[in-house]
């Protein structure tokens, strides 16, 4: 799916949100940022609890304390990662990508933490609640892909990360996130430097059934 015009149809902007992990250090105008959390925050909720909240990191020394840890955390993960040998493989070049956003991660010119607030599963019977109850992602998820469609829209690149999770107890101390919200992505936001382009996915026809589990 190739992208036509500068305000793209729904199934156009769908099709071409790629993780961005690219951006440009340039300033990101506070009413973009608004337009694109307002997308955000136009999700699905259960009753309608609308359990996120955003802390924006666009001071340097804030992102920067954000950067070293964050790149800290890949490093520790991933340990001699297994890419020699597959210099061509699509695997290569998104570890590439993901090499780069470790790098710049405090040139970026924005770093949205979207928090969830902490929401115990039905499935979880009350007499075996113990200690904190994991973020709501069913709702934050819904939240955060409003965010990277809007970015899209916008003209802005955008990138969903699950790194910070590694030091997320320093990440509440130091912006002091109240403890029940859980830090569900990192969304670092900013021009991009390359091309939008269409991602790539398996047709739903591969993964859909009818009438039960592999009935096509
Ligand atoms: C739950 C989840 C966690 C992810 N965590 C990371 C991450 O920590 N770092 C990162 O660079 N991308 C992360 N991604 C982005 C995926 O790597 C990316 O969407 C996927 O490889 C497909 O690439 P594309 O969106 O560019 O087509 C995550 C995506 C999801 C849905």
């Amino acid at each position: 799916m190739t992208i036509s015009t500068d305000n793209p149809g729904f199934f156009d902007l769908v099709g071409n949100v790629r993780a961005m992990r690219r951006l440009k250090p340039d300033h990101v105008p506070q009413a973009l940022l608004d337009k694109v959390l307002e997308a955000g925050v136009q999700a699905p909720s259960g009753m309608n609890t609308q359990p996120w909240a955003f802390v924006v990191l666009r001071e340097r020394a804030a992102k920067s304390w954000f950067a070293e840890r964050y790149q800290a955390a890949i490093d520790s993960r991933f340990v001699g990662a297994d890419v020699a040998g597959k210099t061509n493989s699509s695997f290569a070049r998104q570890w590439a990508a993901v090499e780069y956003q470790k790098e710049h991660m405090a040139e970026y010119p924005l770093l949205v933490l979207v928090c969830g607030k902490r929401d115990w599963p039905f499935k979880v019977p009350k007499d075996q609640r113990v200690g904190l109850a994991p973020p709501n992602y069913g709702a934050v998820y819904p939240c955060v892909q409003n965010i990277l469609l809007a970015c899209r829209a916008v003209g802005l690149g955008a990138a969903l990360t699950t790194m910070h999770q590694v030091f997320e107890e320093e990440l509440h101390a130091r912006f002091s996130i109240p403890e029940d919200y859980g830090v569900v992505v990192t969304i670092p936001i900013g021009y991009p430097l390359g091309k939008f382009g269409p991602v790539s996915r398996k047709p739903a026809r591969e993964v859909t059934y009818y009438n039960g589990w592999g009935k096509q």
